[in-house]
């Protein structure tokens, strides 16, 4: 799925070792269907020849505000601009951009605009840490710029190595994605297609306890589950969120009932007493592949030296509810660090269930602690990957691909949607 096909992207590149990666960046935004207009400063010049921008971007790369051919040339791009992105963005560009100093076209075409501005800044680590160019970017941060990175890693000369690598460019294109993403997501007023249907969603990461002040859990924060589970609600659907984290539900959606757990058992037991009543299941949670079973009723004293912990499985409740499951949609999400779609298919057959939604958490952005997944759908009829968004424009993909596959089933079964 692409939110730039069509969209106008002028892309400034700057003078920086990593302007080379501006080649990869423009392929990226072409070939999802953007309309690349390039802009190279003095500097890039000396990094970047011109001809190969030209030859992969829409429009041949302009480099001064002196045109014949266009006596306006920053006017027109700026004013054109969907978005602007400028990668690699140097200490200079955001210096000049946070200070309103336009001396050359790509600083005259960022003043002229008032499109979405994303910047990919790379510089070397010192710079980046200087106060001046700080200040600069906290005033652009404020200002309602976008940025991605820079990251850790590799910077150019003498194997230094430290914050300031600029980001990769297919994470600068999800960015750009995802800004598109949001911006749809916030025209449209949510459809009322849940009303009448009773939702089910898990949220968190469960915890085990070893003794009455320890226990074994995980990173899960919740923010995917509640997501799905207010986006449910916001489509009409009576929600039942069975969740181990406290999270602020928006108030108007009093439309979700909250179940609060610990234990894998416990949301087991919880999902048990719903699941027979509700068309979906949403097991979004992080749940303990494995309890104490020799769990102390006192605390643990150090003095007696380390435990000896056992370990006995729990519940596997998405299988339980695969088995179990007549006419309700189950989803299960497969959080993974490697082979993701192969693991995602195998839980997908495994556990019987319809859909599963598959992230990579060791990728930048993505999972745990972080407002923003990409995420892939696998169900029976295939994948489909999803850009790097907000969780909750992720949550409205999530029921967009859902309520398919009930319009499907209540097709099959003969219930009017
Ligand atoms: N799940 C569950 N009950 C469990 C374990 C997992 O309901 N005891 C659900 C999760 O809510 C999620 C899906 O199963 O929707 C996949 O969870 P995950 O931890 O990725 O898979 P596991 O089956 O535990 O396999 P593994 O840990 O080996 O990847």
């Amino acid at each position: 799925m692409s939110y730039i096909a069509g969209r106008r992207v002028v892309l400034g590149v700057c003078g920086g070792i990593a302007a080379y990666k501006a080649v990869e960046l423009t392929r990226l935004l072409t070939g999802a269907g953007a309309h690349v207009s390039p802009i190279m400063t003095p500097g890039a010049q000396r990094f970047l020849g011109q001809t190969t921008l030209s030859a992969l971007a829409s429009e041949p790369v302009q480099t001064s505000l002196w045109d014949e051919s266009s006596p306006i040339p920053h006017t027109r791009l700026g004013q054109n601009a969907d978005v602007i992105v400028v990668a690699p963005a140097t200490a200079k560009i955001i210096g000049k951009l946070a200070n309103g100093i336009s001396d050359d076209l790509l600083s005259a075409t960022l003043l002229a605009t008032r499109a979405p501005v994303v910047l990919a800044p790379a510089m070397h680590t010192e710079m980046w840490e200087h106060p001046a160019v700080r200040l600069n970017v906290k005033r652009l941060d404020d200002w309602g710029f976008h940025r991605v990175g820079p990251d850790e890693g590799r910077l150019a000369g003498g194997g230094d190595s430290g914050v300031g690598r600029m980001a990769e460019p297919a994470a600068i294109a999800a960015a750009v994605q995802s800004l598109f993403a949001d911006l749809l997501s916030d025209d449209l007023a949510p459809s009322r297609e849940l009303a009448g249907r009773r939702i089910l969603v898990t949220a968190g990461g469960t915890r085990e306890p070893i003794d009455p002040v320890r226990f074994i859990g995980n990173a899960s924060s919740g923010k995917m589950g509640y997501e799905v589970a207010c986006e449910a609600a916001r489509r009409g659907a009576s929600v039942v969120l069975v969740s181990t984290v406290d999270r602020a539900v928006p108030g108007e959606l009093s439309n979700i009932d909250v179940v609060r757990v610990d234990t894998a058992d416990q949301m087991h037991r919880a999902v048990a007493e719903v699941f027979g009543a509700v068309d979906v299941a949403v097991m979004a949670a992080a749940v303990a592949d494995f309890k104490v079973s020799n769990a102390a009723s006192e605390k643990i004293k150090k003095a007696g030296g380390p435990p000896n912990i056992v370990l006995e499985p729990t519940v596997d409740i998405l299988a339980e509810l695969g088995r179990t499951k007549t006419t309700q949609i189950v989803v299960g999400f497969a959080a993974e660090t490697h082979s993701l779609l192969d693991n995602a298919r195998g839980k997908l057959v495994q556990k019987n269930a319809d859909l599963i939604v598959a992230n990579d958490v060791s990728a930048p952005n993505v999972g745990f602690h972080y407002d923003t997944n990409q995420v892939t759908l696998v169900d029976a009829s295939g994948d489909v990957d999803l850009p790097l968004m907000s969780k909750q424009r992720t949550a409205a993909a999530i029921w967009d691909r859902i309520e398919i596959l009930l319009a499907r089933r209540s097709a099959a079964t003969g219930r009017s949607t």
